[in-house]
């Protein structure tokens, strides 16, 4: 038995297990994949190419990558039975209730898929292929646009476009989707990923594991920054402003989204690639707006506070550009994101050991029993 340690608040350092898929160094500002630098990736590869990298632990050949897409594009279709389900849900739901609620049922549909062992593979690709599916459902709905319908022809990025704009994306925004997709999918034990692993780690299926994990994305602190940048950016209307409300927030010690991270001390990588992305976009859209907003928010933050970009300062506006609601945000990381969580569980599966820590007593001890009668 080992003597409890000091307490880690928030698991802040803790190393609490091996993994191979991915490497985070804080320090120089660099993300790894697999090996794969994450600047290769997202200038290289494909959405499809990286979620293989994760499940698999290497780049698949030209026929394995095929097989894949091919895989994935199948397994978009949504059951009836699911459908109908979120047919009744209220329409004035946030889409991430949606999808949580969603990937719930789905188990009970799929038994076979959510097992943990041989099948997770599948159950892995399959949550992968429908979550946009579960969100285009949902959105089309309240948004009184037409029915999905199959796209085969659609990459992964085009089709969540499509699934929630009914329009293909130009090719510039696949793209950045795309790029979006990849510098999502995963992030080492982040707050949700760790969430899918304690849940797989007491031998639960995979589909509760990504349960766990959407729950825990919600959270303003992890997934939700996004929506709260593009909030930001409303209030303070134009760059004059941005001076005057930004430092109005330090000074009420409101902490200004998508800045900041446990891990990075230097600027987020995700957050380079992603500002030039919100900058082409911009440019193709005939609008710097939210790119000039950004980069004078920048300014102000890392003069007042010495705080760096993260990865939810810039995805906001490269969605909003296309047209996507900012309650989506959220839903489409979960869409990326997917790919490691159910990566680690699979991992997790393999590696099996059950994750309990323990918590420092600072309660009361040897209180003598007061019956209720005596209680006041
Ligand atoms: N805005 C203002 N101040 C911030 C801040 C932010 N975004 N992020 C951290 N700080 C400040 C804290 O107030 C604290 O200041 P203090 O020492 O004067 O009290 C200090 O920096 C350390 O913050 P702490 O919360 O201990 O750091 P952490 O490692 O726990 O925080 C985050 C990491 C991500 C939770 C935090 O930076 C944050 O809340 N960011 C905004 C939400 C966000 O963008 N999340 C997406 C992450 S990818």
């Amino acid at each position: 038995m080992v003597e409890p340690a000091e307490v880690q608040h928030g698991l802040e350092d803790v190393v609490a297990l091996e993994s191979r898929i991915c490497f985070i160094d804080g320090k120089q500002g660099r993300l790894i994949y697999d090996g794969y630098d994450i600047r290769d990736l997202a200038a290289r590869s494909t959405f499809e190419e990286v979620a293989y990298l994760l499940w698999y632990g290497r780049l698949p050949t030209a026929a394995q990558l095929h097989d894949l897409t091919a895989r994935l594009t199948e397994l978009r279709r949504l059951p009836e039975t699911l459908a109908v389900e979120i047919d009744a849900l209220p329409a004035t739901a946030h889409p991430m209730d949606i999808l949580r609620t969603a990937v719930s049922a789905l188990a009970l549909l799929e038994p076979e898929e959510t097992k943990p062992g041989e099948s997770s593979i599948g159950g892995a690709q399959r949550l992968t292929a429908v979550l946009p599916s579960i969100l285009g459902r949902f959105h089309r709905r309240r948004a009184g646009l037409p029915a999905l319908r199959d796209r085969p022809e659609l990459s992964h990025a085009a089709y969540l476009v499509y699934a929630l704009l009914d329009r293909a994306p130009t090719e510039l925004e696949a793209r950045a989707i795309d790029v979006a997709l990849i510098l999502h999918a995963d992030h080492e034990l982040n707050a949700s990923t760790f969430a899918a692993r304690v849940t797989a780690s007491t031998l639960s299926d995979l589909y509760s594991a990504v349960t766990s994990a959407i729950g825990t994305l919600k959270g303003p602190l992890h997934g939700g920054a996004n929506e709260r940048v593009m909030e930001l950016l409303e209030e303070i209307g134009t760059v004059d402003r941005v001076e005057e409300v930004v430092k109005g927030k330090l000074s009420r010690h409101e902490r200004i989204m998508g800045f900041g991270h446990r891990v990075y001390k230097v600027e987020d990588p995700r957050a380079t690639i992603l500002r030039e992305w919100s900058r082409r976009v911009g440019e193709a859209h005939g609008s710097l707006r939210y790119y000039e907003l950004l980069r004078k928010v920048e300014e102000v933050v890392l003069r007042e506070k010495g705080l760096y970009p993260n990865v939810d300062l810039y995805s906001g506006s490269v969605y909003s550009l296309l047209g996507i609601p900012h309650d989506l945000f959220t839903p489409v990381f979960a869409a990326s994101r997917v790919a490691g969580w159910t990566a680690h569980v699979l991992e997790e599966y393999h590696d099996l050991r059950l994750i309990r820590p323990t918590a420092k007593y600072v309660g009361a001890l040897d209180l003598p029993y007061v019956p209720i009668a005596q209680r006041h």
